[in-house]
């Protein structure tokens, strides 16, 4: 039986398009192996949104392209940075065999599958220094549309939902609009059976992914005073066996008040949100094209706590970007205290070919971004470990997902607001909704016992 390993870096949407390859290949015959050395067919779906994410990537698949001695090995990138590089990348890494854009997921097992068999059938025909060069970026307005198949994994009680994909918001500092194209939604039938399907296989909880949720189905009407968002929310809610739904990411324009009132009378729908803020300074949005104030994303925040009181929020901002000064940055330490985050992913920005803030002035350097980012980092840490501690004698409901990460002999699973809790194993079973006493916090992570 062959083999194939990939290997994701980036965003869930990343993961969940890797899992609908993955679903592929299984379904063609395919073993799944975590050991890209052992594999026939070997790839990584790669994502452009920092050039870090970028560097690794290459340097993995240079590696074990250097290293391949069996020459009937397919290598692939697919993803983000196959969209923007494309042929390039070719140059980059002779020996690379396919380049798969975002819209040609459903298309890389017959691409790698047919090569393989190829080169089994014609081994003396295979060379071992230089790939096949295929590259596929076409565009396909239908793509979306096939990201649809599930297989079980490590944990079965909790799915991503892929329901659009693209982002039109062109913020000046992303390649994503470059990378992911226009958006486009599923339709809400689609979506709704494949969540019924996932029940039926012992699925818990779905979390909703698209770049930005809250534009699903813009082109709809809004009916009742409900967009087509929260109606897809509305009629998720309403398929028995489903305990959880979770949505990422939304964005401050477009969030109306009947996603905000949605927290209020959806008791399905988890207490966290991810809602990525970006600055604290209204200069400094303005010049990353996010069409928001800094007023309007604090009240967004008040507004859903108002709506559901032990909501938390969680956040992703960039430091350093063009033009920031201290007073900027100040101002994004200030928000970070005022919303009191659960958690923040704190980006250094990096400059994306293509993107407009690449070639705005006053680029920052790397230190004064990595000391912004450190400084920001201890406030987010300190914010978050106190949120955390005070957690600690609460009641909460965990989803058991299976073996803690980090030690097999104990049970992880999450509270509603996404903070992983640690529990003794015996005491519950994967996939089971338990009450548990939160009996100790430390940092990120928090314990428990079941009651
Ligand atoms: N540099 C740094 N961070 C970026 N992000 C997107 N583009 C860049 C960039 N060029 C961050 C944003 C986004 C997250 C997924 O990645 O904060 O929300
Ligand atoms: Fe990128 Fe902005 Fe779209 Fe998010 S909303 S994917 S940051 S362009």
């Amino acid at each position: 039986m062959p083999s194939v390993s990939i290997k994701t870096y980036g965003c869930q949407m990343n993961e969940r398009d890797s899992e609908q390859v993955a679903a592929m290949f299984l379904a063609g015959g395919y073993r799944l192996t975590d050991d890209p050395a052992s594999a026939d067919v070997v790839l990584i779906n790669t994502c452009s949104v920092r050039e870090k994410a970028e560097l690794k990537a290459l340097g993995k698949m240079g590696l074990l392209c250097t290293t391949a001695k069996r020459p009937w090995v397919v290598f692939g990138f697919m993803g983000c940075m196959s969209e923007s590089r494309g042929e390039e990348l070719f140059r980059e890494i002779p020996r690379l065999d396919i380049v798969t854009g975002t819209h040609r997921f459903h298309r890389v097992f017959s691409l790698c599958d047919s090569l393989l068999r190829n080169r089994l059938s014609n081994p003396s025909a295979t060379p071992l220094r230089r790939g096949a060069h295929i590259c596929d970026v076409q565009p396909d307005p239908q793509a979306h549309t096939f990201i649809r198949d599930h297989f079980p994994s490590r944990t079965t009680c909790s799915a991503y939902v892929s329901i659009m994909q693209g982002c039109e918001m062109r913020c000046s500092y992303c390649i994503v609009p470059f990378t992911r194209g226009e958006e486009r939604s599923r339709p809400a039938e689609d979506i709704l059976a494949e969540i019924r399907d996932l029940v039926a296989t012992g699925v818990k909880e779905v979390t909703l992914l698209g770049q930005i949720v809250n534009r699903y189905g813009k082109e709809e009407p809004v009916v009742n005073g409900r967009g087509a968002f929260v109606r897809l929310l509305e009629a998720v809610h309403e398929i028995d066996g489903l305990e959880r739904i979770r949505f990422t990411s939304p964005h401050p324009i477009g969030f109306r008040d009947d996603l905000v009132h949605a927290f209020s009378y959806l008791p399905k729908l988890c207490s966290h949100i991810h809602f990525p803020m970006q600055s604290g300074s209204d200069r400094i949005l303005q010049l990353m094209r996010r069409p928001y104030k800094q007023a309007k994303y604090l009240a967004l925040c008040d507004a859903m706590r108002e709506a559901r009181p032990d909501l938390a929020i969680t956040t992703d901002i960039i430091v350093g970007f063009p033009g920031e000064t201290e007073e900027d940055y100040l101002l994004t330490k200030q928000a970070v205290e005022r919303v009191q985050f659960d958690n923040a992913f704190i980006f250094q920005y990096s400059p994306r070919r293509g993107t407009p803030a690449a070639e705005m002035p006053n680029q920052l350097c790397l230190r004064e971004k990595e000391a912004r980012n450190h400084d920001l980092l201890d406030t987010v840490n300190r914010i978050a470990t106190a949120r955390n501690a005070a957690l600690v004698g609460t009641r909460q409901t965990i989803l058991v997902e299976g073996p803690s990460k980090t030690n097999a002999s104990r049970l992880q699973g999450r509270t509603s607001q996404n903070k992983p809790v640690i529990i003794e194993q015996g005491t519950a079973h994967a996939g089971e909704l338990v009450p548990v006493l939160i009996t100790e916090s430390s940092g990120f992570t928090l314990y428990g016992n079941p009651v």
